[in-house]
């Protein structure tokens, strides 16, 4: 690594894309362009891009052009969203820092300067503002800061809030994200990027079954396909914001960053508050921007690399009727049908007969269990499958022991307690006690039965979350303290495998995934609904990161019937597993979601390191994605008839992603071969052994006819190369500079 300083302009490139800071004068860095790649720029064009970009001044408007910074500050003139609020004692609510170094990290995979840190100081208001900068090597733009308050004397600076910005051009006019409650998770709305703020925040105290894992704003009409669209994401799983803000001026910009509730970060001399990063990302449509977070997460140290095992989880199938005979008979038939490990759900603890009692004592119930966990355990593993285990370590149940022991340890303020929430409450693990407490229980339990996986839920909302006994704001201090104990247990118990839960897809975000292995995407495992919350949870979340359960035939949480096909067919695309009484299964049921399991286990390792991509097809009752091999020699699509069409058949489906010049034999890919559409109209190409033999850019660009399917049916088809790969197209002169 090389360091430099003063840089001036700087261009960072990633394939891709760009991002060109102005970092002249003393102010902080500005960002001069953010989106498409700029190919190769002289220094001395950065400038001029400077000049032609500069803001200029309006009738009515300050006598000096505004610009935004990367922290906006209200000292250049800036009067929309501040960066940084807070106040000592009510003086120095106002920042203008000072920029004292920057320093520029280089790395031999992308040799232009890719990271910079910017040390800042007011010194009158007394901070010091570091800000971290980076594009990553997959295209994404990182930041955090960091203020430390810098005065010697008694006042400490309270911090209302930081926000990170970063502009977007004028043509993304259409804002999308997302929203949702439990078990409807992820539901897209889409509108037009008015003047003004377009705020989401969430004071939930977790990431939150509505947050919006990105803010996106794009070009009109943009799709998974089509269309430049930006969009930035708090890697937080507490309180945050997103914002999408368009000023007179003409700015238009997205902006991120930690909500704190009142008093909640008091920095006293020499302490400091480091935001949570801000995450933006950039594409030609969404698959590519959301290709970049996959990107980023598959290159983490600690991503999943073995093969996702299928999993059977118990709760669907037992919910809380524990006993061992029931218990070793579903993990017979988990095993009969090719289950690779098995989850034991809520239920197994000391007075959880219900969900009205025992959260926090994390002791096996001996009045269900005479002879601990250790025969299931034992039976599961002599199956030759995994062993996991449910637990909500961050909360507590009013009728537990762990309650009436120490009612001091639930989080809450004044002289009541927050309302409850599926009867329960929060534990403050910011009393050291009630963090060492759960630790300890944890950690036995995790050593006792060598546990593989822990389903780690987290089912309410934090509401009046104080800190005992001075009953200040605990959300933040909450949120860090579980950071830490995961990362605690996980290095005590190395190759320990975590899920995140809460009520479902509550708790998804890329710093609880820092420390965990996969999430539970939702608590509505209806494959119709699955279908849209895995689509839109896949923007941020590769497939093998998303928990995807086969349900019952009937599915509990909306009532709908749906063929096995089609549940297992959705489930396909995530990491695979069943939450259904097997045990109540005909043969044929099992047989067949057999069948679905070795598909699964073939498919695996091209699903779960593949692109992912859609089809943007405009019949929109007929969903269309897929996986393309990162090589590109093989690919597999699912059409999905999610509704009926209003034309019949629907036009051609166009399957994109593959090597344009290259051939593909495009084939129905069993189990999921079975059309069963209202006519048995099945295209030609469908009914042939050897299917039909097209290039990718023919697939891309013309498609072929899908056959005619029921509403609510899915169809698998599979792309494979013919032939070798075809001579790469040469380079474009220097893709990096
Ligand atoms: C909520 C989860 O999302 C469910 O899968 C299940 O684990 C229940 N909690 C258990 O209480």
């Amino acid at each position: 690594m090389r360091t430099g300083h003063s840089p001036g302009y700087l261009h960072l490139r990633a394939p891709g894309t760009s991002l060109v800071l102005d970092c002249a004068g003393s102010r902080l860095p500005r960002v001069l362009h953010w989106g498409d790649d700029l190919g190769d720029v002289e220094h001395t064009a950065l400038a001029e891009l400077a000049t032609a970009s500069a803001a200029r001044q309006m009738s009515n408007t300050l006598d000096l052009p505004v610009p935004l910074s990367l922290l906006p500050e209200h000292s250049a003139g800036w009067l929309g969203t501040p960066g940084l609020t807070g106040h000592r004692d009510g003086a120095d609510f106002s920042t203008a820092f000072t920029v004292r170094s920057i320093r520029t990290v280089r790395t031999p995979d992308l040799p232009q300067a890719h990271q910079l840190t910017v040390d800042a100081v007011d010194e009158h208001a007394r901070l010091q503002l570091v800000l971290e900068i980076e594009l990553t090597a997959a295209g994404l733009v990182r930041q955090r800061a960091t203020v430390t308050n810098r005065d010697t004397g008694e006042r400490p600076f309270v911090l209302d809030g930081l926000l990170l910005a970063l502009p977007v051009p004028s043509h993304a006019t259409e804002l999308l994200d997302l929203t949702g409650r439990h078990a409807r998770e992820r539901s897209p709305q889409r509108h037009e990027f008015t003047l003004g703020t377009h705020l989401r925040e969430n004071r939930r105290g977790r990431t939150g079954t509505d947050a919006t894992l990105l803010h996106l704003a794009g070009e009109p009409g943009f799709g998974f396909r089509t269309g430049e669209v930006w969009a930035v994401h708090v890697a937080w799983s507490g309180n945050h914001r997103t914002l999408a803000e368009r000023t007179p001026a003409g700015v238009s910009l997205l902006g991120a960053g930690e909500t704190l509730l009142g008093g909640e970060v008091r920095l006293a001399g020499g302490e400091s508050y480091t935001s949570p990063w801000i995450v933006g990302s950039y594409g030609h449509g969404l698959d590519e921007l959301a290709g970049r977070f996959h990107q980023q997460l598959r290159a983490r140290t600690r991503h999943p690399r073995r093969p996702r095992p299928v999993t059977l989880n118990t709760w669907e199938a037992v919910y809380f009727r524990h006993d061992l005979g029931r218990l070793s008979a579903l993990a017979d038939a988990a095993a009969e049908v090719g289950a690779e490990r098995f989850v034991l759900d809520d239920g197994w603890f000391k007075g959880r007969r219900h969900d009205r009692a025992g959260l926090g004592d994390w002791y096996v119930d001996e009045s269900v269990w005479p002879g601990g966990l250790g025969p299931l355990v034992d039976h599961v593993r002599s199956l030759g499958m995994e062993f996991g285990l449910w637990v909500e370590p961050e909360m507590v149940s009013p009728d537990s022991d762990l309650a009436r022991a120490h009612p001091e340890w639930i989080l809450a303020t004044g002289d009541r307690l927050p309302p409850e929430s599926r009867q329960q409450q929060v534990l403050d693990l910011g009393h050291a006690q009630a963090y060492d407490h759960v630790l300890e229980r944890l950690d036995a339990l995790v050593g006792e039965y060598a546990i593989d996986y822990l389903k780690w839920d987290h089912n309410r909302d934090l509401v009046e979350a104080g800190h005992s006994p001075t009953g200040a704001a605990g959300v933040h201090v909450q949120t860090a303290a579980t950071y830490r104990l995961l990362d605690e247990l996980r290095a005590r118990h190395p190759g320990l495998e975590i899920e995140s839960c809460s009520s479902g897809g509550g708790r998804i975000d890329l710093a609880i995934l820092e420390r965990t292995d996969r999430v539970w995407a939702s608590d509505c495992i209806d494959a119709l609904e699955r279908q849209q919350i895995q689509r839109w949870t896949g923007l941020l979340l590769p497939p093998e990161l998303l928990g995807a359960h086969v349900g019952s035939p009937v599915a509990h949480t909306t009532g709908r019937a749906h063929t096995l096909d089609f549940r297992a067919g959705t489930a396909l695309f995530g990491h695979f597993g069943i939450e259904w009484d097997l045990t109540a299964a005909d043969a044929g049921e099992r047989a067949r979601l057999a069948e679905w399991v070795a598909a699964y286990k073939e498919l695996r390792p091209l699903l779960h390191s593949g692109t992912v991509v859609h089809g943007d097809h405009p019949d929109p009752a007929l969903w269309v994605h897929g996986v393309v091999a990162a090589d590109r020699s093989r690919a597999l699509y699912a059409l999905v008839q999610t509704a009926t069409s209003v034309t019949s058949p629907a036009g051609p489906v166009r399957l994109p992603g593959l090597d344009a010049d290259a051939r593909y034999r495009i084939r129905p890919h069993r189990p999921g071969d079975r059309a069963e559409g209202p006519h048995r109209s099945d295209p030609l190409w469908w009914e042939r052994a050897d299917g039909v033999e097209l290039t990718g850019r023919l697939l891309a660009v013309t498609g072929v006819r899908a056959p005619t399917l029921h509403p609510e049916r899915l169809v698998l088809v599979e792309a494979s190369r013919l032939g070798p790969a075809p001579a790469p197209a040469p380079a474009p002169a220097q893709r990096r500079t």
